[in-house]
């Protein structure tokens, strides 16, 4: 065999050592627990044969607990760069065949090595998550390697897309990272995240959990709102990272790529005149109304499962991406709440980030009165929407379906937090309540007939949209079915705008 000839074996035969990773029997145990492993997670994720591995050989610098006697190329990270629907990403996954894909200074530094790249490059940050946490041998400089990472997700916040996919456990402190990314994707029964396990929970609290209950899928994407996105299967948990991409621009620099449509932008809907209910405290589905609207009737929504009484999401108009919030009267009327006013915020600001102009759709009775929400600081949690719509300088566009009351028409993106158009429908009603609590605090005392009059005289007042656009604080009532047409020429007529605020080195939101 000539000298080249074996050096080319040489590389071929280092180059399968290393995607054998932990090795044949690790990754049998790791398809029999039911999960992909890291190579061929990234496989699913990229375009086909786009994937460039970095650092395939980079070996750990461990000596301790008999480490160097096992050193596996490439470590516990495959890393690299590839493409989705044509366009770069950077890309990540922990290697549980190796030491449980525990985080050692070395994978540390290929990650952050990637992420400072994907920061110069201006292009999305995609980490696969399936590790024991800190590699337990390495102690301090593990953890170091973590604080680097949170470091580089922080410092890229607001600049390149980061989504974080949690495929098999993400435990303590690694929790962190995904939580400082714009994005968490779940698989139900797979994955699961906690800062302490039930194990410590047990000890600490004497309380019986079990870890799906404690950090499942289930109850992030219902419960804690840690969770934005939830798949059955890794396979469709990674076709929703595609899919989420296609609505995102690369970078801040950037505007969302356009994709072309043959659903007329002019086309008017009038089966969008039935869908809101005359009666004001008649439920109906916002996400028919929207679905309605927006191109090919197709709406991608964020965070279905927490807090439903707002809805988010992308769509499309006029093959331009809009993210899209939405009071949603099918669940607790709609109200806003602590849960509503913080997811509500954080997508507003990811949109304001991104260059993604954002489109409201109001129907709200109020903030949700009592002790429970008062103690644990509506004001606070209340106060953070109405700080994001205000400081969002993206085109702010905002339709009046039907209620818009008290503290709640203000912050839902009104004339008066900075929206750019204002459209209501002829039903709509800005009040500083309802009819009936109105006269119900003002006319306590009253007879049943001056309650009856005065209820005819509240409603002809303020029962509809017509004294706020006396005001100019409406700019246009529209009816229902010119809904689209009508978002579409604001969108086209705000696309201009000039988007600054003052310099500082960034405001004080309320957390
Ligand atoms: C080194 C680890 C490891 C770790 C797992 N392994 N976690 N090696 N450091 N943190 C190794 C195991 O020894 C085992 O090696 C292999 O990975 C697979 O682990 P198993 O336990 O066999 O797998 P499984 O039964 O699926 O359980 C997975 C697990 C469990 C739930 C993740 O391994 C576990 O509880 N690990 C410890 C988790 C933990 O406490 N991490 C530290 C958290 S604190 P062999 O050779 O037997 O196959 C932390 C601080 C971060 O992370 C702070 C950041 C600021």
């Amino acid at each position: 065999m000539s000298k080249i000839a074996q050096i080319h074996n040489k590389f071929i035969e280092k180059n399968r050592v290393a995607e054998l990773g932990g090795g044949s029997d690790k990754i049998v145990k790791q398809h029999q627990s039911g999960k992909l492993t890291a190579r061929e997670r990234i496989d699913v994720l990229l375009d086909k044969g786009t994937f460039v591995e970095l650092d395939k050989f980079v070996v750990h610098k461990c000596t301790n607990f008999g480490m160097d006697k096992t050193k596996i190329p490439g470590d516990g990270i495959v890393s690299g760069y590839g493409k989705v629907d044509g366009r770069l990403v950077y890309v990540y996954a922990y290697d549980f065949t190796v030491f449980g894909g525990s985080l050692s200074r070395t994978n540390a530094d290929k990650i952050v090595k990637l992420q400072k790249m994907a920061l110069k490059m201006g292009a999305p940050v995609i980490a696969l998550n399936d590790s024991g946490g800190a590699r337990i041998q390495e102690g301090v400089s593990s953890l170091a390697g973590y604080g680097d990472i949170f470091f580089q997700n922080t410092i890229a916040s607001g600049v390149i897309p980061q989504l974080s996919v949690i495929l098999g456990p993400c435990a303590g402190g690694a929790c962190y990272s995904p939580a400082l990314t714009d994005f968490i994707f779940m698989v139900k029964e797979k994955s699961h995240m906690f800062v302490t396990g039930p194990d410590v929970v047990k000890t600490v609290t004497h309380e019986d959990v079990s870890k799906e209950e404690l950090g499942g899928a289930v109850t992030h994407s219902t419960k804690s709102g840690v969770a934005h996105f939830m798949g059955n299967t890794e396979e469709e948990t990674l076709m929703m990272v595609r899919e989420l991409l296609s609505f995102l621009p690369s970078n801040n620099m950037e505007d969302a790529p356009v994709e072309p449509t043959m659903d007329d932008v002019t086309r008017e809907d009038v089966s969008l005149n039935d869908i809101v209910p005359a009666d004001p405290n008649k439920p109906y589905d916002i996400k028919e109304l929207i679905e309605a609207v927006v191109d090919d009737k197709y709406f991608f929504e964020v965070m279905p499962g927490f807090a439903q009484n707002i809805v988010v999401g992308f769509a499309r108009m006029g093959g331009k991406t809009v993210g899209i919030v939405a009071n949603q009267p099918a669940f607790y009327a709609g109200v806003l709440d602590i849960d509503a006013s913080d997811k509500g915020a954080r997508f507003i600001r990811f949109c304001d980030c991104f260059n993604i102009p954002i489109i409201t759709f109001e129907d709200v009775p109020g903030f949700l009165p009592g002790t429970l929400q008062e103690q644990n600081g509506i004001i606070r949690h209340g106060a953070k929407i109405v700080y994001a719509y205000v400081e969002a300088t993206v085109p702010k566009i905002t339709i009046i379906t039907r209620k818009a009351y008290g503290g709640a028409y203000i912050v839902m993106s009104s004339k008066h937090t900075g929206s750019d158009v204002n459209f209501a429908y002829p039903n709509a009603e800005i009040a500083v309540m309802g009819a009936a609590g109105a006269v119900n605090i003002l006319y306590r005392n009253s007879s049943e007939e001056e309650k009856a009059a005065a209820l005819k005289e509240y409603e002809e007042m303020f029962s509809n949209p017509y004294r706020a656009a006396e005001l100019g604080y409406i700019d246009e009532i529209i009816l229902p079915q010119q809904t689209r047409a009508k978002i579409i020429q604001a969108l086209d007529m705000t696309h201009t705008k000039i988007r600054t605020n003052p310099a500082k080195k960034h405001g004080n939101i309320p957390l």
